[in-house]
Parts: C-alpha cells; sequence; structure tokens
C-alpha cells in the first residue's frame, strides 16, 4: 500500500471546521480551525501542516495569504489550531485551506477551501436600537398571563445592484424575522436562552438574495420566550415571581446591512422610524402554548405596499451597557425530522387523538378545513391511560395546550406553532367538524442541531431499543441549554442531570459547539458565594434554590469533559477562575475536616442537597457523596491545570486529592475497607431528601462511586467491587443506584472484573433496570425506573413523572466505553484505547462507531462458536491500543494472516483474556480463536 516515492502523499485534509462548525459566522478574535485527515495508508500520520488564510477565493485559490500563512508547521496538530494572522475586523470573510505533510515528509494535496466570517465585533458596531411594543396589559387571564405577540414592519427602498446583505438580529424574548414575506433562516427559539442582564446572543443571516432594488418590507414577530415568559415550576411552588424572570416586554435589535457593487453602503435599523401591531398570535408561551387566531391575521402585513396606517409607532428601549451582545456560539435549534401520525382514533366529545409513534420534543402542523370562527384545540401527552385517554397530569402547571381559530379558507388552512414546545407522542384535538385525516397532524421533531456522532447497534433487540430510547431522549432535551425534561412545567438546565450524562451525550452527538454555549450559561450563574448553581441559566424559580453536591460539580466536571472529548484547552483557560473560585468555596465548606462529614450542608434546601435522586432503598449519605465529588473534581482540576501549564497548581490539587481520599476512607470506611456512616447525624432524615428511608454508607452507589472515581488504591478498588457484586445479589441481583449512582455502576464493576454482572444489569427487564422501561412500552428513558408499569399504571404523576428524562441514560457511556470498548485516550482521541467487553450471554455482536474530532472510530465484534472477530478503524494521525479478545488459547489473525508486529501493528502483551496491539491507523480484522 506504501506509495512510490515520487508521488504526493494521499494525506487529505477534510471537514475544515472553525470553532467547531463549518462555515460560521463568529466573533472569536483568533478562531480555532480544524480539519480531519484521511489516507488509505496504514499507520499514516501528519508530520506537519500549512494553513493558507485569504480574503478572497482569487488569493486563496492563488496560494497569496494576504491574511496568513502558517508556513510548514512540523506536527500532528489538525485541531484548535489558532488563527494567528493579521487581526480580523468586524465582517471580514476569510477563506482558509489546509495541506498536511505525511510519515515519510510528503505533502498531500491542499485541501477543498473553507471559510469563516466574522460577526460584530464591538457594541459600537451596532447602530440598532431596541424596540417594543408593551401589550402587558392585555395577557389578562385566571391562571396564566398570556399577552399577545407584537408585530413589526418597516419598508426600506433600496439601489440596484446589491452585492451583499447581511441581516444582525437579536430579541430579548423571542423572534421570527421576514424579508418580502420570507421567513429568515431555518432556526427556532432565537436568539436562545442566556442570562439576559449579562448576555443576548444575535443571529447573522446572509439575505442578498431575498433583497431587491426598490421597496422591501422587513417584519419581526416576538413572543416572551424565556426572557418574558413563564419558567420551570415557579407557578408550581408559589414563588412570587412566575413570569418575567428578566423583562416583562419582549424587545427586537435588528440591523440590515446591504453593500451595492460599487462600494456604497446602506444600514438599516430597527428605531423608532418601526411600526408594531397585535394580531392572530393572541397567546405565546414556551410552557403554556400558543393560541392563533386566523381572522385576525393582516394579510400582506410583510409585503412592500401594506398599509400600515392603523399600526402605531414601536417604542424604543434604552440598552442595558453592560449587557453583551455575542454571536450565538451554540448549534441553532432546527427542525429534525416530521412525523406522520400512524393511528387517529376518534374520542368521546367530538375529539381525535393522534399517535406520532414516538415520544420526542417539537411541535405540530395542523391542516384543517372549517368556517370561520371554528376553534381547534390541542392537547399534548406522552402518554396515555389504560383506558386509551391522553394522560397530562404529568405536566404539572404546563398548560401546553395551544388553540387556532379558523379563518374559514375553504381552500384549507395550515398552521403551525413557533414561539412553544412540548414533549409528546399523543395529541388530542378537538373542534374538527368533520373526521380529520391522518395528516391533519404532522410532528415536527425539534432539537439543538448537534452534528451526529455515534451509532450502536447489537444483536440483542432489548439493548438496541435502549439506544433507540437514549438517543430520542438527548434530542428532546439537548434545546438551547441541556434541559431535564421537555414536557412539565421545568425544561431547566438542571446540572446534576448535565454532568452525569455529559460523557454519553458526546458519543451520540457533537456536543462541542453546544456546550461552548451551556458552560458560559452555566459560568454566568455562579453565585456570589461562587457555588455553581443547581440549573443554569438560573433564574430563581424558587426562592430557595441554591446549589448542591452532586449538581454544582458540572461547573467542572462538564468543561474537563468538553476539554478531554475535543482537545480544548480554551475551555479551561476561560473559566479557570471561576472553577477555581468554586473549589475554594468547596474547600471552605469542609470546615477545616478536609472532607464532609455528616450533615455538613443543612443550610440548603433540601438538606445536603439532591444526592443519589430518585434511588431505591435506604439513601447514601449525601455528605459522602459530596466527599467523593469533592476528590473527583479535584483530580480533574489537577489534570486540567496540567493541560494549561500551570504546574504549581497542578502539584497543590494533586497532593490535595490525596488527602481527601486518605480523610475519605478514615471517615466513611472501617478498617476492611467496608463504608460506613454514622446514620444517627441525620436525626430522623427530616429535611434531606428521602431522609425517612434511612442512611447507609455500605450502598451500590457509593462503591460504584469510589470505584469511578478513583478514590481507592488498587486493593481497596477490588475489595469494593466485591462489595458492590455482594450488594446486588443481596438485592435479587437489581440494582438501587438513583441519579448520581447509576452511571458508575457498570463501569466500576466493569473497572473490578465484573463484567459479566454489568451485562447482567443491562439485559434484565425486572425492576428497577433500563429493561423495565423498555418491557413496559418505552421509546425514550424515563424520570423514574417505573414511572409505568403495565397493569399498575403511572407513579407519581403530580409530582414528577417525566417520561422523557435523560439522567438514567447515562449507561451509554458504559455502552461505548465498555460493550463497544471506545475510550479517549490523549485528549481529543489523538490516541485512544479499543476494549470491547464479551457478552457471557445474552450479546453476541456490538457495532458502534464514534465520529471524533480526529475522525471516525469503528470497532464491531462478533462471536461465533469458538471464534471472536474485532474490526477496528482507527483514523489517519491517531493511535489505539487494541485488546484484542483471546476467549480461547489458539492463534489470533490479522486480515487473515498471524498477527505479528509490522510497521502499523506492535505486539504489547497477553493478560486477562486480552493480547493488546499498539496499532496506527487503518482497519484491522482480527480473528482469535
Ligand atoms: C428535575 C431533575 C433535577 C431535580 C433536582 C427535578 O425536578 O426534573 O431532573 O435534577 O429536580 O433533584
Amino acid at each position: 500500500m506504501s506509495q512510490p516515492a515520487w508521488a504526493d502523499s494521499d494525506l487529505k485534509a477534510v471537514r475544515l471546521r472553525t470553532e467547531y462548525k463549518i462555515n460560521p459566522v463568529t466573533d472569536v478574535a483568533n478562531p480555532r480551525l480544524s480539519w480531519e485527515l484521511t489516507s488509505a495508508v496504514r499507520g499514516q500520520v501528519q508530520t506537519a501542516y500549512q494553513i493558507v488564510v485569504a480574503s478572497s477565493v482569487q488569493q486563496l485559490a492563488a496560494t497569496k495569504a494576504d491574511l496568513w500563512d502558517s508556513g510548514k508547521v512540523m506536527g500532528n496538530a489538525t485541531n484548535q489550531v489558532e488563527y494567528k494572522g493579521v487581526p480580523l475586523a468586524s465582517r471580514m470573510i476569510c477563506y482558509w485551506k489546509v495541506r498536511s505533510w505525511d510519515k515519510n515528509g510528503q505533502p498531500g494535496a491542499w485541501s477543498s477551501p473553507a471559510t469563516w466570517e466574522m460577526g460584530l465585533l464591538s457594541k459600537a458596531d451596532w447602530k440598532a436600537d431596541w424596540i417594543g411594543n408593551d401589550l402587558t396589559a392585555l395577557g389578562k387571564g385566571k391562571t396564566y398571563h398570556l399577552p399577545p405577540a407584537p408585530f413589526f414592519r418597516k419598508e426600506a427602498i433600496l439601489k440596484p445592484a446589491i452585492k451583499r446583505a447581511r441581516l444582525y438580529v437579536t430579541a430579548l424574548g423571542l423572534y421570527e424575522f421576514y424579508i418580502n414575506e420570507k421567513r429568515i433562516g431555518k432556526d427556532y427559539f432565537t436568539p436562545g436562552w442566556t442570562d439576559y442582564n449579562k448576555r443576548v446572543y444575535y443571529q447573522t443571516y446572509d439575505v442578498t438574495a431575498d433583497l431587491k432594488p426598490g421597496k422591501n418590507a422587513l417584519g419581526a414577530i416576538l413572543a416572551d420566550g424565556w426572557y418574558a415568559g413563564y419558567l420551570g415550576y415557579a407557578l408550581l411552588v408559589g414563588n412570587p415571581v412566575v413570569r418575567g424572570f428578566y423583562g416583562d416586554v419582549p424587545l427586537l435589535k435588528a440591523q440590515l446591512e446591504v453593500e451595492y457593487a460599487n462600494g456604497g453602503k446602506e444600514v438599516i435599523t430597527t428605531n423608532q422610524g418601526w411600526k408594531t401591531n397585535h394580531g392572530p398570535i393572541v397567546e405565546a408561551d414556551i410552557l403554556n402554548g400558543e393560541t392563533y387566531n386566523a381572522t385576525l391575521e393582516f394579510p400582506g402585513w410583510n409585503k412592500p405596499g401594506f398599509t400600515d396606517s392603523a399600526w402605531k409607532t414601536a417604542a424604543v428601549y434604552p440598552d442595558k451597557a453592560d449587557r453583551d451582545v455575542d454571536v450565538y456560539p451554540g448549534d441553532p435549534i432546527r427542525v429534525f425530522q416530521e412525523l406522520k401520525a400512524k393511528t387517529v382514533t376518534p374520542k368521546p366529545g367530538g375529539k381525535y387523538l393522534f399517535d406520532l409513534g414516538q415520544n420526542f420534543a417539537g411541535i405540530v402542523r395542523l391542516r384543517v378545513t372549517g368556517n370561520k370562527g371554528d376553534t381547534i384545540r390541542l392537547r399534548y401527552g406522552e402518554v396515555l391511560f389504560p383506558n386509551g385517554d391522553i394522560m397530562t397530569e404529568n405536566l404539572r402547571k404546563a398548560r401546553a395546550t395551544d388553540t387556532y381559530v379558523l379563518k374559514g379558507d375553504k381552500q384549507g388552512e395550515t398552521w403551525v406553532p413557533r414561539f412553544t414546545y412540548h414533549g409528546f407522542q399523543y395529541v388530542e384535538v378537538s373542534g374538527f367538524r368533520m373526521p380529520p385525516a391522518k395528516d391533519a397532524i404532522t410532528g415536527i421533531v425539534l432539537t439543538s442541531a448537534t452534528p451526529e456522532a455515534g451509532s450502536f447497534t447489537t444483536d440483542n433487540k432489548l439493548v438496541n431499543q435502549l439506544y433507540h430510547n437514549i438517543v430520542w431522549t438527548q434530542r428532546s432535551n439537548y434545546f438551547d441549554v441541556p434541559t431535564d425534561c421537555p414536557q412539565r412545567d421545568e425544561r431547566l438546565g438542571w446540572t446534576g442531570d448535565a454532568q452525569t450524562y455529559v460523557q454519553s451525550a458526546t458519543f451520540n452527538n457533537d456536543i462541542a459547539a453546544f456546550y461552548t454555549k451551556w458552560l458560559v450559561d452555566l459560568n454566568d450563574a455562579q453565585r456570589a458565594d461562587k457555588a455553581y448553581p443547581i440549573y443554569a441559566p438560573a433564574p430563581n424559580v424558587r426562592k430557595t434554590d441554591t446549589y448542591s453536591p452532586g449538581w454544582s460539580e458540572a461547573g467542572i466536571i462538564c468543561p474537563y469533559t468538553i476539554y478531554k472529548t475535543y482537545n480544548d484547552t480554551r475551555v479551561i483557560r476561560a473559566f479557570w477562575p471561576n472553577m477555581v473560585a468554586y473549589l475554594d468555596f468547596m474547600a471552605r465548606k469542609t470546615n477545616g475536616d478536609v472532607i464532609y462529614k455528616e450533615a455538613s450542608f443543612e443550610d440548603i434546601s433540601p438538606k445536603g442537597g439532591f444526592g443519589d435522586w430518585l434511588s431505591v432503598g435506604k439513601k447514601t449519605p449525601p455528605d459522602m457523596l459530596a466527599t467523593l465529588y469533592y476528590g473527583y473534581v479535584t483530580a480533574m482540576m489537577a489534570e486540567m491545570a496540567t493541560a494549561i501549564g500551570k504546574s504549581t497548581e497542578a502539584a497543590a490539587y494533586e497532593a490535595n486529592v490525596n488527602k481527601i481520599r486518605q480523610a475519605f476512607l478514615a471517615h466513611y470506611a472501617d478498617e476492611t475497607g467496608k463504608f460506613k456512616t454514622n446514620a444517627a447525624a441525620y436525626g430522623d432524615g427530616e429535611g434531606y431528601v428521602d431522609g425517612k428511608m434511612g442512611f447507609d454508607g455500605h450502598t451500590q452507589t457509593a462503591y460504584a462511586n469510589a470505584i469511578y472515581m478513583h478514590m481507592l488504591n488498587a486493593g481497596q478498588t477490588a475489595k469494593a467491587g466485591n462489595w458492590l457484586v455482594d450488594l446486588i445479589e443481596a438485592n435479587n441481583g437489581k440494582l438501587s443506584t438513583g441519579f448520581l449512582g447509576v452511571k458508575p455502576l457498570l463501569p466500576a464493576l466493569s473497572a473490578t472484573g465484573h463484567s459479566n454482572e454489568a451485562y447482567k444489569l443491562l439485559l434484565s427487564t425486572d425492576y428497577p433496570s433500563w429493561g423495565f422501561e423498555v418491557v413496559n412500552g418505552a421509546n425514550t428513558i424515563w424520570e423514574r425506573w417505573n414511572s409505568y408499569v403495565k397493569g399498575k399504571g403511572f407513579e407519581n404523576n403530580a409530582g414528577m413523572n417525566s417520561f422523557n428524562h435523560y439522567a438514567f441514560g447515562s449507561v451509554n457511556e458504559w455502552l461505548f466505553e465498555n460493550a463497544a470498548g471506545i475510550k479517549v485516550g490523549k485528549p481529543g482521541y489523538r490516541t485512544f484505547i479499543i476494549r470491547p467487553e464479551i457478552a457471557g450471554t445474552g450479546i453476541n455482536a456490538v457495532d458502534a462507531t464514534y465520529h471524533s474530532i480526529n475522525g471516525p472510530i469503528k470497532t464491531a465484534w462478533k462471536k461465533t462458536g469458538k471464534m471472536t472477530a474485532l474490526t477496528v478503524t482507527v483514523p489517519a494521525n491517531t493511535k489505539a491500543t487494541v485488546f484484542i479478545p483471546v476467549t480461547h488459547s489458539g492463534e489470533i489473525l490479522e486480515s487473515n494472516k498471524p498477527l505479528e508486529s509490522g510497521s502499523s501493528i506492535r505486539m504489547i502483551e497477553r493478560s486477562n483474556g486480552y493480547q493488546s496491539v499498539e496499532v496506527g491507523s487503518g482497519t484491522y480484522q482480527f480473528t482469535s480463536q
């Protein structure tokens, strides 16, 4: 396969990205560039690269780098390479390409060109005013205060020969923007949720093709959104504030910049020259739904020539000087897929029930024909009662109802709400005159458009369904922020859920941009005492909401995971002072004890924090978990300090980890290594989550976390693994873990040589287990192990019973890292480990792919009779340590030849049922008897 020496290399740079995105708009001053490498040559590496950046396609084609020529840079870097050329100004478009030299020092071809465009880099670039229309007084309702959505319009006369046009647009609230009737962009819920007191994001759209010389009409609709609408459970808990957490009146800021062929420029901005009115969108609220009265439409409002004399002048609102206006760094919310109704069932009272076949987050498209004034009401539910009625109790105070009033168009009417979303599979519709066709309702799946990154299939249907459920639950909850659930009056960026699931999430989708955004939310939400909050963004939806061990650590665990997964040291640098301040806070909370003894967190509500939320049986002491987490994140701080060259800090954190480990064992373990607690310190448990169940240190959750977090030495780890197995056996072979115990459970079993026990739990269908949800009909991950039981019904609907809650889906980490066996080595998977765990029974084949920032990794294993086959694909410029399972003592073949060291394979050792080898890039087919 090696190339003749005279030929150029086949090494090719593909998938060029800037700040994690393909041809984006960014306001990062020195954007980071990345590419992936392809080559048909085994063991291929990049020995050098060259990047060229130019201000025009022509100059780039001629390799005239007027912005930056990196020159030939030695080394294997292919990602997080910072632009270091001439300083970039607002609005510039940068064209770039890259080429790489291979292991023989031969250059590959130049890549295809890619671009990025600079946004508005300074606040002074913004000439637009915030405009609004205060309709709060019109929002009077009995339970809900829901004002109508204001419309805005303005006409602009443009000259001929428009060369380039950009729309920069944002809102405090949610916006939709139109030019000459056309909706601009495909994004939903723009500009996204932030702490609007500190920052708001804007979108940039290339609207060159949407404008024409002469009269153009600009239009916008605003809704309350996260800014002014209802949030979380504020209404449910009787919080003094239930809506309008950031402001009452949604505002718009837009700037249309037009460049003519002759070099002339024109800027049209929101200001008091805009007209406003309210009309068909009578109510629009994320949690409570949208009401659209089509009889109140203003036909042609967003077309030139519309008579707006009845519209009033928009009001200009002052800017907040210290509020940043930044380019949206995340992935926008987009339509993922449409779902056709599977069935339509008539129900009493002229209602019809549509089943869309999958629980998801999104909206519907309604098609209806009827008379003017006919009213269609849509209610949404995730599941049905045994009698076939839609179950909505679990939505709690989220009204989640959309209403459409017909204008009476004989051709039929189509409506899609745009400022609300629901978590549902079923839609109950009332108000049809005639029995509806199946396409009267179409599901529209919305999600943050995180690129797909992984796949996982086995020969076991139950496990495949579980994986399907995990993927759909992530899709439903990665919705601008990582939410707990998409349906009830909550939908908050719960930090505990986020931290426990983040590693799992990386395997399904590329979450780098999504988390780049949310980590800003999380750090913007750091409290005055420096603790990270329980949800971010953090409008206090309950006065007593503070912080919680197991939740707050998201402030360290999430950046760490992004660093490891994407080789991203910028997140470490950006949030380093915040993370240090948080650890200082945690250090103060030890009261000089190094660790947290029982009842250390009586000052928060609930006492001790949320602990092992929704576990079964006796509670693991929250202080013990807080201690384990403290050690765990301190170790992460040490590693991150090293990554950014802070060796003194690294040594200090490392030393503290050791102290925490020792103090943990001294306090929470007896001389045999068995975990214990002083349960008496919790009194009768009053004020603690499930405190009445009593506390015990000897739990599955305790051992699983201690092992997973490397808080024990080798001997103690082995013992802890045995205790863990004993506890599972004593519990009739079942798990008992909650939010904090479930993620480490299977990894801890695997780490201590109990892979078969891990598989047993994975394949169990008894309560509580993942399989129990599947056999009870789940197509998403449930909040509770027994959210619904066939023949028995629901568990605690009115309290908390979400059917789309990703926390228990954190088993995904084990599916990829252990069942398929893909584990990160050097950050960004520059090196990685393939060590699949072969199941004793139940599963005979696993096939997984993971598209890392260094390219696609594949692993597939299959057992047939005595033979185990393992196929592995290692991307160019990476190295893997592969553990080839040797079930029997026979020979190992690679692509049908005896396995031996060669140019891209190096034998390491045979132990514990594996032959380990180090391999360079390429595809390898190993078989062993
Ligand atoms: C949310 C959780 C969250 C928890 C705090 C719940 O209401 O849905 O997922 O982490 O509160 O314990």
